[in-house]
């Protein structure tokens, strides 16, 4: 059964949704270019199956999903449709670019659920039956949900699993839509299906959990013991709400407790530390310092007793090693006599292969940097690459002088280019970094909301830069900015400019990355 790839009972499939679920989180929004970054690293790392996005909901998510069939190499390539056909053709004119491509149809099956469209069970039965059967005729490989399966009646989710069975379905998921299950309950949910429902043998089950009760890992995994050989899963559990499984909390527990969890995965877990700062990058999402495996603090080791015992035996307080996860001991690796070669080897070993223009660009910020910060840590090499610079945006910040002091108010002068043009402010504000946001609002004059402003110091030390992640919010429109700088108030401003740059690129609807949703998964369409 090639569709579904797994031969081996042991195998788990691993399907990632971080840019159809995670992206659906409200402010994590991607660009064209970078869902196309995040798709090719997921390749890269051995994820089965990439869940690229949901092509009816956008022009933009319909050329994400196509370009990344395109470009995909050993992965299968899903795209989402609703029980309709005007979806599920849409899907599959997105997908059938890939070498493997899937068709991922769903509709909501507990009571509440069906009440949204206003079907009853037996139309309800009907559409699985028209809409599997449509997907199928055009796609080998359909994956059929049950949306909100964890609370939908025993009985009938036993009945529309065992029709999109025969209407041609090759996986079926089981989503835990609300984060509401319990682990024992996930794995005799799957246990059941599998021994109650006719032809459940034929087909692969999937489970879909969300963190809703911080149990997903958890109902993950029991699932699986229940018989699942699918675990749907984000990159750093990015998603809705409390977000969904997290990837690397599944495919490092499946590895580390081998002895008590047979199952194998076919990820390569070193590349998760990069594809997770990436990921991070990119939505504008920041880890959490203490998040199981990817979080800054998840190998650290700063007690006393802690410290004495790891340099003693580092199994005295570690189950797995930080190389497990491809993160490297921080040195002191680079300073201002630095050359271009040098860079680049480093970049490379950080997971970063440039193309030469790429370099250029990142070499003059790494050297304007070198001359400001005596000692360049990989911390500083990584903030360095999430901050984009100025290349390719309208607006510009060309000059700010904050005066800052015990007297308030603080003023900050401005020159902000726009479009080439030079404007210029000066405005008070309470503390440098309000009278910063205030300039850059006086010469734009736009309505965006401030949603998120978050500062982090990349390293130790005084002469740290600062990594400022800045939400903003404009009529429904979410976009997120990320800079970093040794001056947090500059930092701020370009972060600040940053996110009001994506804004202005999705207003003026020029490109794949402009249009916004126009539907939403919750109906049925
Ligand atoms: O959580 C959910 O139910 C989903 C479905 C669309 C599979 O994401
Ligand atoms: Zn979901």
């Amino acid at each position: 059964m090639a569709s579904n790839m797994n031969d081996d009972k042991n195998r788990v499939v691993i399907f990632d949704t971080t840019l159809r679920d995670g992206e659906q989180s409200p402010g994590a929004t991607m660009s064209h270019a970078e869902k196309l970054e995040i798709a090719e690293l997921l390749d890269e790392m051995g994820v089965d199956i990439i869940e690229a996005g949901f092509p009816i909901a956008s022009d933009g998510d319909f050329a994400a999903v196509a370009e990344i069939a395109k470009r995909s190499k050993d992965a299968v390539i899903c795209g989402l449709a609703r029980a309709n056909i005007k979806d599920i053709d849409r899907c599959w004119d997105a997908v059938k670019h890939a070498a493997q491509p899937r068709i991922h149809t769903f509709i909501g099956t507990s009571p509440l659920h069906r009440a949204i469209p206003n079907l009853d069970k037996e139309q309800m039965v009907e559409r699985i039956h028209d809409t599997v059967t449509h997907a199928r005729n055009l796609c080998d490989n359909v994956q059929w949900s049950p949306m909100d399966a964890t609370r939908t009646e025993l009985d009938y989710l036993r009945r529309v699993v065992e029709v999109a069975i025969k209407a041609g379905a090759t996986t079926i998921n089981i989503p835990d839509t609300v984060g509401y299950t319990a682990p024992v309950e996930s794995a005799a949910l799957i246990a059941m299906l599998i021994a109650e429902v006719p032809g459940a043998d034929e087909v692969i089950f999937a489970t879909h959990c969300h963190n809703d009760l911080g149990m997903a890992t958890a109902n993950s995994l029991a699932a699986v013991a229940g018989g699942a050989r699918q675990i749907e899963c984000t990159i750093n559990g990015l998603g809705e709400r409390a977000g969904n499984t997290a990837l690397e909390e599944v495919v490092m527990a499946l590895k580390v407790r081998r002895d008590i969890m047979p199952w194998t995965t076919r990820v390569d877990t070193t590349k998760i530390m990069h594809i997770s700062r990436r990921v991070a990058a990119v939505a504008g999402f920041p880890v959490q310092f203490n998040k199981a495996i990817v979080g800054k603090n998840a190998f650290a080791h700063e007690s006393g007793i802690h410290q004495d015992g790891m340099l003693k035996n580092a199994e005295t307080f570690e189950i797995m090693r930080p190389s497990d996860v491809g993160l490297k001991e921080t040195n002191i690796v680079m300073g201002k006599h630095s050359g271009r070669a040098a860079l680049r080897s480093k970049l490379k070993d950080l997971g970063f292969d440039l193309a030469d223009n790429q370099l250029n660009d990142v070499f003059v910020r790494f050297k304007t940097l070198a001359d400001r910060k005596k000692e360049i840590f990989d911390e500083d090499l990584e903030a360095l690459m999430r901050d984009q610079g100025n290349v390719g945006q309208r607006i510009e910040i060309k000059h700010l002088r904050v005066v800052c002091g015990t007297e308030a108010p603080q003023t900050a002068d401005l020159i902000l280019t726009i479009d080439g043009v030079d404007h210029s402010a000066s405005v008070q504000g309470d503390g440098p970094v309000d009278a910063a946001f205030k300039a850059v609002k006086q010469v734009m004059g736009h309505n965006a909301r401030l949603q998120l402003y978050q500062v982090h110091a990349v390293t130790e030390g005084t002469d740290a830069q600062a990594t400022v992640t800045v939400r903003m919010e404009e009529d429904g429109m979410i976009t997120t900015g990320e800079a970093a700088d040794t001056d947090t108030v500059l930092a701020s401003a370009r972060a600040y400019v940053s996110a009001l740059n994506r804004l202005a690129m999705r207003r003026d609807k020029a490109g794949p990355d402009a249009d916004r949703r126009e539907v939403s998964y919750k109906d049925v369409g």
